[in-house]
């Protein structure tokens, strides 16, 4: 039961609070919590057979390329426009296959996208071998015993064992992190700083002397609840409540970068500047450190926006125009996409392309159009173009087209 195993290891977000789809591509530039539910969206990537084909850090199919290695790290409507670029490929593979393309609604495209960009960002899984040999380098062993061995200052870690996600070990780090650098400066052992993947690598280590040597991948927490949590547990008082800078704490926003553990870690390295200005350390349970990392790890989530003018040149580049209409533009193979119903947010749009593309690549071969490939940016700057259009050519002076009226 490959698969089995292979869900169950995307089954790795643990909760997010849904949001309205429609904000995709809605706001300007900002930073914000993602749009869409990574949850639903690693169950609908099962769901709709995408696991089949696509592997991630080596778990699932082979057919197509592996997502998990940090291709899929750009805005989420570049995504859009990754899988829309590949595409012809997935149809040809799914015809051999003699099975139909999955059809998305459309908040079942926010959600897949959004579990896509978390897929950008993920963590590679601990590596036991590694942590080995931090567990050495860093001295924990000096102090800390595994499996009967090591040495007595600091309580066993056999326990740790027991948990799937560094999270765990990172909030025991965190609260008893003072305690623990009284002690490595009593024995002069130095205060070890965390890169990378370290702490993952220290756990998976951990893992295999309870042994489980199963590879696990870092579960996000529900950001929602973290931004709660940075206010409640004080964080704010240094760090703006939007983890902005102040005269104490720096922006927490340009400068965490990249991946969950790295927060962790970074979080972990300056520990003590921030304890000495702190009067009592707030201790975080598991779930709420798993909930504040998380939370600080989508405010990284920036959707920048797309530029009409540029936009328009994109349609003519791509000949869109060349089968659907537009008002100026008029093809007659494709739909109106002025007045055509499900098309007005850029999520929608995204969503029909793709539920589309089989039809519109046969097309597209029929008039020997090349398949239209999206570059950075382009995707977001012709959706604005088409949603633009549509907003003027709903506008009463335009007698010609239909109801401007959303449902
Ligand atoms: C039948 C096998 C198959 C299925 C199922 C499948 N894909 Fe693919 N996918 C491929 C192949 C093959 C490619 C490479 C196509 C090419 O480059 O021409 C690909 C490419 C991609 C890429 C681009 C990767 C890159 O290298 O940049 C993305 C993203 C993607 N698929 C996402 C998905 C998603 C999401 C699903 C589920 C809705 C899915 N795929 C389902 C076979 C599949
Ligand atoms: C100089 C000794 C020392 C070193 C080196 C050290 N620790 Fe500790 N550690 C302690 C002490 C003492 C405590 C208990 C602190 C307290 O009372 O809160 C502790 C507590 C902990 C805890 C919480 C344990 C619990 O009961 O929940 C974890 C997890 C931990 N250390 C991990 C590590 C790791 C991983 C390393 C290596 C990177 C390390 N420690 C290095 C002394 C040390
Ligand atoms: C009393 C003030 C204060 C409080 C409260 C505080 N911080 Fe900090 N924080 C700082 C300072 C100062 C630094 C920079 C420390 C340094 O440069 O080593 C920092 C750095 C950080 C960093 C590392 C940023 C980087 O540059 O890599 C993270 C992550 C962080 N804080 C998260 C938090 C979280 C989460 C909380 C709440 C649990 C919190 N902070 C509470 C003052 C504070
Ligand atoms: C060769 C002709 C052709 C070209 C070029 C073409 N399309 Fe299409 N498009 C079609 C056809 C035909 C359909 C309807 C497919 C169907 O009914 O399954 C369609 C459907 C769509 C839909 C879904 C409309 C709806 O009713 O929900 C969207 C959105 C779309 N196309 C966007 C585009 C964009 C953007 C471009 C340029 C990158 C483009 N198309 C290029 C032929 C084309």
């Amino acid at each position: 039961m490959k698969l089995r195993l292979a869900l169950l290891a995307l089954a790795f977000v643990v909760s997010f609070a849904g949001q309205d789809a429609s904000l995709l591509g809605a706001e300007p530039s900002a930073s914000y919590l993602l749009p869409g539910n990574p949850l639903d969206g690693s169950r609908l990537f099962s769901e709709k057979g995408c696991l089949g084909c696509h592997s991630v850090y080596g778990v699932g199919g082979v057919a197509g390329p592996e997502l998990g290695q940090g291709i899929l790290k750009r805005p989420l409507l570049d995504i859009a426009g990754v899988m829309w670029n590949h595409s012809p490929g997935m149809v040809h593979l799914f015809q051999e296959m003699r099975t139909a393309l999955p059809q998305f609604k459309p908040a079942e495209m926010a959600s897949l996208l959004s579990f896509l960009y978390y897929l950008g960002s993920l963590d590679p899984p601990g590596d036991a071998a590694a942590g080995a040999r931090l567990f050495r380098e860093k001295q924990c062993q000096t102090c800390h015993s595994l499996g009967g061995k090591g040495g007595k200052h600091g309580p066993k870690l056999d326990s740790y064992g027991r948990y799937a996600t560094p999270l765990y070990l990172t909030a025991g780090l965190w609260n008893h992190g003072k305690a623990m650098a009284g002690v490595m400066e009593a024995i002069r052992v130095p205060r070890p700083a965390f890169g990378k993947n370290d702490i993952a690598d220290l756990l998976a280590y951990i893992r295999t002397t309870a042994g489980s040597v199963e590879r696990v991948y870092v579960r996000p927490g529900n950001p929602q609840v973290g931004e709660k949590l940075f206010v409640q547990k004080r964080c704010a008082q240094c760090h703006r409540p939007n983890a902005q800078g102040t005269r104490i704490g720096p922006d927490l926003r340009t400068k965490l970068k990249g991946s969950l553990i790295g927060i962790a870690g970074a979080m972990w390295n300056h520990g003590p500047k921030m304890w000495a200005k702190m009067d009592n350390v707030p201790s975080l349970a598991p779930e709420e450190m798993s909930d504040l990392i998380s939370y600080l790890y989508f405010l990284q989530f920036i959707d920048p926006t797309g530029n009409v003018a540029r936009g328009r040149v994109v349609y003519q580049e791509k000949r869109c125009g060349g089968c659907h209409t537009l008002p100026g533009v008029s093809g007659t193979v494709g739909p109106d996409l002025a007045s055509a119903e499900k098309l007005q947010t850029p999520v929608e749009v995204v969503t029909e392309m793709w539920n589309h593309v089989g039809t519109m690549e046969r097309k597209m071969l029929e008039e020997s159009v090349e398949w239209p490939v999206f570059k950075g940016g382009e995707m977001a700057d012709l959706i604005s173009y088409l949603l633009s259009v549509r907003k003027s050519s709903a506008a009463p002076a335009d007698g010609k087209k239909s109801e401007p009226k959303e449902k």
